[in-house]
């Protein structure tokens, strides 16, 4: 089967773009990242992707006047690149509701915490906050509503008595860049089912009953 291709988008330090980047460095994995788009020009991890001799593309969000015109150059260079499959990671600019749908079912994303639970923002300090015992992180299909849309997969992490936020963060990252490798492998290599709110995965000889790969590693 055709690999897919791969956009990863970033804001920053870009360590679950390197982990995907890593991951598809592997010649049985169902995709290749074939860009890297960041909405800052400064994003370190753009200069990752550079010496990992991956395609890397800068587009100011500052530099247009609206959310559609930003998206429609983003969607300019996705095209010339034959995007099939959108990660956010680490991504901080909102999608509009058009850009999602135009995506739906090809665009993942990784949020640092056991969605449902501490949607939005600062997910660790509020984890610590509510006395969480059992923090983590999902991958899940993104839908117009902010942190919302079916999980493909999600890690638990203890919480440990007197962690801060950095030692939480940093349990958490480790997780991320083991689950959103899989999720994508998963979806590139069309395991994935969405049923209304539920992803289901099938198994490896296509049997979408029973899962073979559990969705909490
Ligand atoms: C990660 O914690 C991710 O879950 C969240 O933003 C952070 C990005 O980190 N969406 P990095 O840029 O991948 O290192």
């Amino acid at each position: 089967m055709a690999r897919k291709r791969v956009a990863i988008l970033i804001s920053g330090r870009g360590s679950n773009m390197g982990a995907l980047i890593e991951a598809a460095s592997s010649r049985n994995y169902p995709a290749e990242i074939a860009l890297v788009v960041s909405n800052r020009p400064a994003a370190q991890g753009l200069e990752l992707a550079k010496s990992k001799s991956i395609a890397t593309a800068a587009i100011d969000h500052l530099s247009y006047k609206s959310r559609e015109e930003f998206e429609a150059e983003l969607t300019k260079k996705l095209a010339a690149a034959k995007i099939e499959i959108i990660c956010l990671a680490g991504f901080m600019r909102v999608l509009t509701a058009g850009f999602v749908k135009e995506w739906e079912g090809r665009l993942l994303n990784i949020h640092p915490s056991l969605l449902p639970a501490f949607k939005g923002i600062d997910t660790h300090v509020r984890a610590l906050d509510a006395g969480v015992k059992v923090h983590g992180c999902s991958v899940h299909f993104v839908v117009p509503e902010l942190d919302s849309g079916p999980i493909v997969m999600q890690a638990a992490v203890p919480v440990m008595e007197g962690d801060d936020e950095e030692e939480l963060a940093m349990r958490v990252l480790a997780a991320e860049h083991r689950i959103y490798p899989e999720a994508l492998r998963l979806l590139a290599g069309g395991k994935l089912t969405i049923e209304g709110e539920r992803v289901v995965i099938a198994g490896v000889d296509g049997d979408s009953d029973r899962a073979l790969v559990s969705p909490m590693i």
